[in-house]
């Protein structure tokens, strides 16, 4: 199965992208995570990408519809896999239907704004591992310390409130009306995402499965 995970910036898309990929075995296929690796490796695409992403922009087209190529080649994307953050503008839904990739579904994560930016600025994350936190939601453990590697974990640059303003307007304006291209092809579904990690993953999982 193929889906795409649709929504605002800290909808929760990454955490309910961690329990469908282990319910259904499936890989997940995030940009963002991808492009930060490309950062912290300092290669060619990661410094390009860079300045795009700490300011709450995106990269452009031509990269990450590169790399979203190259990466759903591989073998284990065979059974299918979840898009994370991908695609994120119309001609990057396009490229993928130009691919002749089929999409099975299209799950929205609808978020109020308000609960929005309470979560991404208290997100906190590992820049080691890249497991996500959240201070009230889901502290870790120790206070300011990685649960899987014991690294400090930091507030993620783009987290910070002004570029979260800045990401949720680059939202609405390019990503957004991909709700109306999916919607002509039948496949979007909205799901509220409010709840509980559990409860919303128990939303997704009906979604999906109905
Ligand atoms: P990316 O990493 O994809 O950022 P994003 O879409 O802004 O997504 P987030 O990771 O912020 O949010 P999320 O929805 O995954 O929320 P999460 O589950 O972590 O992209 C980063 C940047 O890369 C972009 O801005 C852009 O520059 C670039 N980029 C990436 N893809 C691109 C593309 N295709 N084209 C161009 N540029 C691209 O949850 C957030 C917090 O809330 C966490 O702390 C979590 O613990 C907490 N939380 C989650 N669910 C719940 C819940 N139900 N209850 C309480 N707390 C919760």
């Amino acid at each position: 199965m193929n889906l795409i995970l649709l929504g605002a910036p800290g909808a929760g898309k990454g955490t309910q992208a961690e329990v469908i990929c282990e319910k259904l075995g499936i890989p997940t296929i995030s940009t963002g995570n991808m492009l930060r690796a490309a950062v912290k490796e300092g290669t060619e695409y990661g410094l390009k990408a860079k300045a795009a992403m700490d300011s709450g922009a995106l990269v452009s087209d031509e990269i990450v519809i590169g790399i979203l190529k190259d990466r759903i080649a591989q073998d284990d994307c065979k059974k299918g896999f979840i898009l994370d953050g991908f695609p994120r503008t119309v001609p990057q839904a396009e490229a993928l239907d130009a691919m002749g990739v089929r999409i099975d579904k299209v799950i929205e994560l609808a978020v109020d704004e308000e609960v929005i930016k309470t979560r991404l600025t208290g997100r906190r994350v590992c820049l080691k591992c890249g497991a996500t936190y959240h201070v009230t939601s889901k502290p870790p453990k120790t206070e300011g310390v990685c649960d899987v590697c014991g690294d400090p974990l930091v507030v993620r640059k783009d987290d910070e409130p002004a570029t979260v303003i800045d990401r949720l307007k680059t939202y609405h304006e390019k990503t957004a009306p991909l709700k109306d291209y999916y919607e002509a092809q039948g496949k979007l579904v909205t799901v509220e995402g409010t709840d509980t990690v559990a409860g919303t993953s128990e939303l997704m999982l009906k979604a999906i499965e109905g």
